[in-house]
């Protein structure tokens, strides 16, 4: 796996499920797409915070392959909050040096969205202060079918082996092939599920269940989350010395 620039052990990446949206809405009466853009602006004020506490990697789920299923007016408005926090953001984001990325199968997005997305890499690429990845249209097992194909296909062409296939040359074939495997993942909204959320990359993540709904998960929150887990014994299968 390719880590740029930065050396292992300042690598620290978290990944995060933005759980509890609707949740957040309905207890205070309003429509669900009120909750998504209170989530928006946390989304803003966790990068913010990661910028501050020199998370280097940042992996946030904004919508998933089973989102899909939801309302016709939910899916426009959550599309179009994406585009809008694209638009309204980028240039904050290339002084921040944020570099964002898109993960998930943008082929099933819409022309404009998938065009924000491609500029706004294109425009970030040189940044490394925080690797911000933004899964869209993101879903584990279809990222895996996916990486799946793209092997096949190259020993269809003889371009490797069966015998090459390794777990390394399966993980460079995902989405992150040049991310490092998240550390930690937070979920919000106390839902203890993983969610086809990163199920190859998170083999040894340690996960916190947050109680709060995403709207209001905070810097304070999060600066907790992040003490206790340096706290953790990380064994990776192996045993304790
Ligand atoms: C889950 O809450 C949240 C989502 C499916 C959407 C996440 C989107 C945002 C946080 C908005 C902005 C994101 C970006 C990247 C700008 P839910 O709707 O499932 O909540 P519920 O379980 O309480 O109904």
């Amino acid at each position: 796996m390719k880590i740029d620039k930065k050396i292992e052990s300042e690598i620290l990446h978290v990944a995060m499920v933005m759980d509890g949206n609707g949740r957040w809405a309905n207890e205070r009466a309003l429509a669900r797409l009120k909750g998504h853009a209170k989530g928006a602006d946390r989304v803003r004020h966790i990068v913010r915070a990661s910028l501050d506490m020199r998370v280097t990697h940042l992996t946030l789920f904004a919508f998933s392959t089973e989102n899909w299923k939801r309302s016709e007016s939910e899916v426009l408005g959550l599309m179009s909050l994406f585009k809008k926090f694209m638009k309204s953001e980028a240039k904050k984001l290339l002084i921040n040096g944020v570099k964002v990325r898109f993960i998930g199968d943008r082929s099933k997005l819409d022309d404009p969205i998938i065009k924000l997305m491609n500029d706004l890499e294109l425009m970030t690429v040189e940044n490394d202060n925080l690797h911000l990845s933004i899964a869209l249209n993101y879903g584990g097992r279809d990222e895996i079918v996916r990486a799946t194909k793209k092997i096949a296909e190259k020993v269809k062409l003889g371009q490797i082996n069966t015998d090459d296939i390794s777990a390394e040359l399966f993980s460079n074939n995902l989405d992150t092939f040049d991310l490092p495997d998240p550390d930690l993942v937070i979920r919000t909204s106390g839902e203890m599920r993983t969610s086809n959320f990163l199920p190859w990359q998170c083999a040894y993540s340690e996960y916190v269940f947050e109680q709060s709904n995403w709207p209001d998960f905070n810097k304070d929150i999060y600066q907790k989350i992040l003490n206790d887990f340096k706290n953790r014994e990380r064994r990776f299968g192996a045993v304790l010395k």
